[in-house]
């Protein structure tokens, strides 16, 4: 099936901000396949059954069989590709530590997740993208990496990473007419933080001390970014990241 409709593949994006993401790119018109390696099936059900063009594929995007399984489902089922989400990422899996306590796997998983994933994501996507009129990817970075943020070294060094392959892949594939951009979330109330009572510890510290706009970040406070980087009027912005944490970090 060919779809007229702009196509996006969302990693992560079963739940937490991967399905704000989800849900604010196939309410603005887009086709979504969400590539996640939990709940990616049930997540694109509830949609479905709700009128929407979206399809779940079981991914993991440290498998470089799993990144081409993701796209080649993006072609069979919607005709290509636009857009590259790539937000899945360990983060609320991870237990705050002084750095000299994290085992060198944890780092090593980390990094794999983190830098390894979105790097697989984007070679899968690639050759789709160069066909799209605007190809876009946007990685998912955060603002800890920005202000510096202790007892997840490991956590900020990937996304450090994921910004410095943000602004050199933008310089690559400029050619290509494809834009390279990121977004740097603040500590947001996900599904995931939600889960495992990060909220409890870091929640009054952020809203209070750290942020412009008092309150918390939610999920949705990120799609407005999202979509005007996916748009077109953002067809000549590249390599650059938009912090959206409240004013907590100005850059
Ligand atoms: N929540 C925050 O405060 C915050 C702040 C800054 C940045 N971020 C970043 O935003 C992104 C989403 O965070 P979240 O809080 O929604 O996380 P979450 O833990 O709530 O959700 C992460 C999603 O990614 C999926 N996932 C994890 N590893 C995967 C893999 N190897 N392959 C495919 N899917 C995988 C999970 O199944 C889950 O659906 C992450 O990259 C995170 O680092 C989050």
């Amino acid at each position: 099936m060919s779809t007229e409709k702009k196509v996006a593949i969302i990693t992560g994006g079963a739940s937490g901000i991967g399905f704000a993401f989800t849900r604010s790119l196939i309410e603005a018109g887009y086709a979504v396949v969400i590539a996640d390696m939990a709940g990616a099936d049930k997540a694109a059900a509830t949609l479905k059954n709700e009128g929407f063009d979206v399809i779940g594929v079981e991914a993991d995007v440290t498998s470089v069989d799993d990144t081409k399984k993701m796209v080649a489902a993006a072609v069979e089922t919607f005709g290509g590709l636009d857009l590259l989400v790539n937000n899945a990422g360990i983060f609320t899996s991870l237990k705050l530590k002084p750095f000299d306590q994290i085992e060198p796997s944890e780092w090593m998983k980390v990094m794999e997740v983190n830098t390894l994933g979105p790097f697989l994501c984007a070679k899968a996507a690639l050759p789709e993208l160069r066909k799209s009129s605007a190809g876009r990817i946007i990685n998912i970075a955060s603002t800890s990496q920005m202000k510096g943020a202790p007892f997840m070294l490991h956590y900020t060094a990937s996304k450090g990473a994921v910004i410095s392959f943000t602004r050199s892949l933008a310089r690559e594939l400029g050619a290509d007419n494809i834009t390279v951009n990121a977004i740097a979330p603040g500590f947001t109330l996900s599904d995931g933080v939600l889960a495992t009572g990060m909220e409890e510890v870091m929640g009054d510290v952020v809203r209070k001390t750290s942020r412009s706009i008092p309150r918390d970040q939610v999920p949705d406070d990120l799609t407005g970014a999202l979509l005007f980087l996916a748009s077109d009027g953002a067809a000549f912005i590249t390599g650059q990241t938009i912090a959206v944490d409240g004013g907590s970090y100005f850059l």
